[in-house]
């Protein structure tokens, strides 16, 4: 198992990535919209995360880490889960709040099963084992270095009793092939949103000490975006 460093020693990307969304302006382009939760992209997301979940129990205690603007917290809730949605970025729990204070206004049996709060995923003040499951989406992209990508997925592992759910780039999609194709044509060196190998993030998988129960492609062939299940 992999031991957490002092949060001082986290590496630029860390916390580049971690600074760039805590931005009013940022969180303002991510607020919700019907019209931005009704696209095709969007429904297979939701769709992988769904079919990841299947079999937890209603009431089970689900951690989404990072929330952003709160996307998947209403359909969490209609399954009847218990809600914990989490994020470093004040400026996206807010819009995460506001957006749900709305819509669970009438719902206050929905309202009180959902938690707000602030976390950083690399330094969380969760005990052991403390969701049934956690969902880490779009985030792991952002990181280049196999080391943060390990360190966070053997955090998630400590929080977490039944399963993380988490989202990769894939390599094995046109959508990688083009986006490396790009970054050489311009001479450019990616330093985030890169698509990896499947082979390299499962020995990430390995070296947190967890092993892969399932995977959902978003859409296999075309788009990076690939949800796996982990377990202990
Ligand atoms: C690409 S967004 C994805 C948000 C959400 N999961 C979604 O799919 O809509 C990345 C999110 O990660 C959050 N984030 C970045 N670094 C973080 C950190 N160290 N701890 C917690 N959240 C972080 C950002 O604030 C942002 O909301």
């Amino acid at each position: 198992m992999i031991q957490l460093n002092d949060p001082k020693e986290f590496n630029e990307n860390y916390l580049n990535t971690r600074d760039r969304f805590d931005q009013d302006e940022v969180a303002q382009s991510y607020v919700l919209r019907k019209n931005n939760l009704d696209t095709y992209k969007n429904r297979r997301e939701m769709s992988c995360i769904e079919n990841a979940l299947s079999g937890l129990p209603k009431g089970s205690k689900v951690l989404d880490l990072p929330c952003g603007s709160g996307r998947l917290e209403l359909m969490l809730l209609n399954k009847g889960f218990d809600v914990t949605a989490a994020d470093y970025s004040k400026p996206m729990l807010n819009t995460t709040a506001e957006y749900h204070h709305e819509l669970l206004n009438n719902h206050p049996e929905k309202a009180s099963r959902l938690t707000i709060d602030h976390q950083d995923i690399l330094n969380t003040d969760y005990e052991d084992n403390s969701f049934d499951a956690v969902i880490c989406n779009r985030l792991l992209h952002h990181y280049p270095e196999p080391d943060v990508r390990q360190k966070v997925l053997s955090e998630l592992s400590r929080i977490t009793k039944d399963r993380i759910i988490v989202s990769f780039f894939s390599n094995f999609s046109i959508s990688a092939l083009k986006f490396h194709l790009g970054k050489k044509l311009r001479g450019i060196t990616p330093c985030d949103r890169i698509p990896i190998w499947f082979s390299t993030f499962k020995k990430d998988i390995e070296v947190s000490g967890l092993r892969i129960d399932g995977c959902y492609p978003v859409n296999y062939g075309f788009s990076p975006q690939t949800y796996l299940v982990l377990k202990k």
